[in-house]
């Protein structure tokens, strides 16, 4: 960098800890110390986009509440939106033989319908992955599934609705079978199904912010998301979800998530190497 773009991108140590209480408030999303690089590398092309004479600019017109799309590109940018189909070996295998036909059993007992939220769904992997293992295992009940996949970024939700993936992005979780069966081939990329996207519907929201009307689900998946919210944050969101889960609801969190630390009702229930959590009304029917 020369001179006069090394001042332009200069963060200064009151910009970077302003930066961070925004981030928190706003999206709850908190910025660890040392992360000022990270800060530098990715709103840089952001000053020059949206025409900032500085970094500073930037941050102080973030201050100023900016305008919509600029703290949609910020979010964007700050955010790690790292997924993959079926991640996670041990919830997934779990979700398959064990919770899914459950809430399938209790499904066949009424014509209601059966609601899931993929919370934090980046670009909509876990949502659809989530979608075939129901066209899998219970064919005649996919018609009543509902997906919620819910993010604060638009970016991604906009890549989620198209559900478009390249051959990288399929290769990581998808296996021959399933690409052949839930896939399209499209402009040497491969597209999910239209039965699958119908299956989903994608919702912009903080979940550090106010929530729109949510039904009550019967699967929560609020995985590795948490992990950048402040303690407060994630002990406030996991007492939110209380409410919007059916009595006999499931919540699941990331393989690398605890709930141990947090006051909240859930419960949890361990089988084939994996955890996911209940309210205690459902666990005593499970002991
Ligand atoms: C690492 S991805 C996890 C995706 C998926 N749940 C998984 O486990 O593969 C985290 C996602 O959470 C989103 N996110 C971060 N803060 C959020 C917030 N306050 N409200 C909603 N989504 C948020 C990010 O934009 C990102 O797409």
């Amino acid at each position: 960098m020369n001179e006069e773009k090394t001042a332009k991108m200069n963060l200064s140590p009151d910009d970077f800890g302003l930066l961070q209480s925004l981030l928190s408030q706003r999206v709850g999303i908190s910025l660890a110390a040392g992360k000022e690089y990270l800060v530098v590398n990715r709103l840089s092309p952001l000053v020059d986009s949206f025409q900032f004479d500085s970094l500073h600019g930037l941050i102080q017109s973030l201050e100023r509440n900016a305008d919509a799309a600029l703290w949609d590109e910020v979010v964007d940018v700050l955010a790690v939106h790292e997924t993959f189909f079926f991640r996670d070996h041990a919830p997934f295998q779990q979700l398959e033989k064990e919770i899914i036909p459950s809430i399938c059993a209790e499904a066949e007992k009424s014509s209601r319908p059966i609601r899931i939220w993929s919370a934090g769904s980046s670009t909509g992997q876990e949502a659809y992955s989530i979608a075939i293992l129901f066209c899998e295992i219970a064919p005649h009940l996919a018609k009543r599934v509902q997906i919620v996949g819910s993010d604060v970024s638009s970016k991604v939700l906009k890549a989620a609705a198209q559900g478009i993936y390249r051959k990288f992005e399929v290769s990581r979780g998808v296996s021959e079978e399933r690409l052949d069966r839930f896939f399209d081939p499209h402009e040497g990329a491969w597209r999910v199904s239209s039965r699958i996207r119908e299956m989903v519907e994608w919702k912009k929201f903080s979940l550090a912010g106010a929530w729109p009307l949510l039904p009550p689900f019967d699967l929560v998946l609020l995985r590795n998301v948490m992990v950048y919210f402040k303690p407060e944050t994630r002990e406030q969101i996991l007492n939110r979800v209380v409410p919007v889960m059916n009595p006999t609801g499931r919540l699941v969190v990331g393989s690398a998530e605890s709930l141990m630390s947090y006051e909240h009702p859930f419960q949890p229930v361990t089988s084939m190497n994996a955890t996911y959590h209940v309210l205690p009304n459902k666990a005593s029917s499970l002991s």
